[in-house]
């Protein structure tokens, strides 16, 4: 694919999606987002990448919002047409069916932050700083920042952060919930590899299965989605993984998962 704004690549079932634009932080404009769309058109197809890293390019920022002088001259269409690529792109990475964790190298403002959030789970290095400084700017957050972010740390947490615009340091995301894991910058990328590793190793039916239902749950009444888990988790039975899976640990030796 003939990419502007972004870099993909896969090493054995590992894919890497790299927004590239670092001269202007790896800002998000409508090109960038196109990109990223196609990206995730080309993760999907390619059925031996068990699991996606999303970074940024260079070592200053992860993703420094959306493109500033890009939004500067929207109309309030351009806006609405604007804020839905961006809600499309980040549904398409929280919809994937795979897992994917943001590596977070650097500043994540904005709708940095929001990308990292639609992400499974982040890790961050220590550079990292995390806002959604939009109310600076004279805005909202408008890439799923207002409803991504209550559901991860609260909504007290989210309102500070959206009403202050304040951005907070690597360490302060690990206390708040933002973060799983916080590393030194240059290990950042091993640290989330080897994390990778160890989920591609598992049985991807049974990983596919858990996030559709922790989503799709996430938001539902309990029972319904204690419901929900239970005809999935018995549509594993119907699994070679789950034959395999039983099978290996009955006869004492390492699964070798089909991910079917
Ligand atoms: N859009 C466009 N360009 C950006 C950008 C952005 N969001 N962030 C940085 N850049 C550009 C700068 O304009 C600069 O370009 P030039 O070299 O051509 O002048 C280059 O990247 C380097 O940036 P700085 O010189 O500002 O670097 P710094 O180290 O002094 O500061 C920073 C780094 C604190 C991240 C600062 O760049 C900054 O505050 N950026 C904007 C962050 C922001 O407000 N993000 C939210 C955007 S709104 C949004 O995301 C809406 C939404 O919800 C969808």
């Amino acid at each position: 694919m003939d990419y502007k704004n972004i870099l993909i690549s896969f090493d054995g079932d590992i894919g890497f999606l790299t927004i590239n634009r670092p001269k202007a932080l790896n800002s998000l404009n409508i090109e960038t987002l196109q990109d990223i769309q196609m990206g995730m058109q080309e993760v999907k197809n390619n059925q031996s990448c068990k699991v996606l890293i999303l970074t940024g390019a260079g070592d200053k920022a992860f993703v420094a919002g959306a493109d500033i002088t890009e939004m500067k001259g929207m109309s309030s269409l351009e806006a609405l047409n604007f804020s839905k690529l961006g809600h499309l792109t980040l549904k398409m990475i929280q919809d994937l069916d795979r897992p994917v964790i943001a590596a977070v190298n650097g500043y994540a403002l904005g709708g940095g932050t929001e990308i990292a959030v639609a992400c499974d789970f982040i890790y961050a290095s220590e550079n990292a700083r995390f806002g959604v400084p939009e109310v600076t700017l004279g805005i909202f957050p408008g890439f799923g920042g207002t409803q991504r972010l209550p559901r991860l740390i609260g909504k007290g947490k989210a309102k500070e952060l959206i009403y202050t615009g304040k951005m907070v340091n690597a360490q302060e995301a690990y206390q708040m919930g933002i973060v799983n894991r916080v590393f030194p910058q240059a290990s950042l990328m091993e640290e989330t590899k080897k994390t990778a590793a160890q989920i591609a190793g598992n049985g991807m039916v049974g990983i596919r299965l858990a996030k559709m239902v922790i989503d799709a749950g996430f938001n539902m009444d309990l029972s319904e989605a204690c419901s929900l888990e239970s005809y999935a988790f018995s549509f594993g039975f119907t699994t070679e993984d789950q034959k395999e899976g039983m099978t290996a640990f009955v006869e004492k030796r390492k699964p070798n998962f089909k991910g079917k």
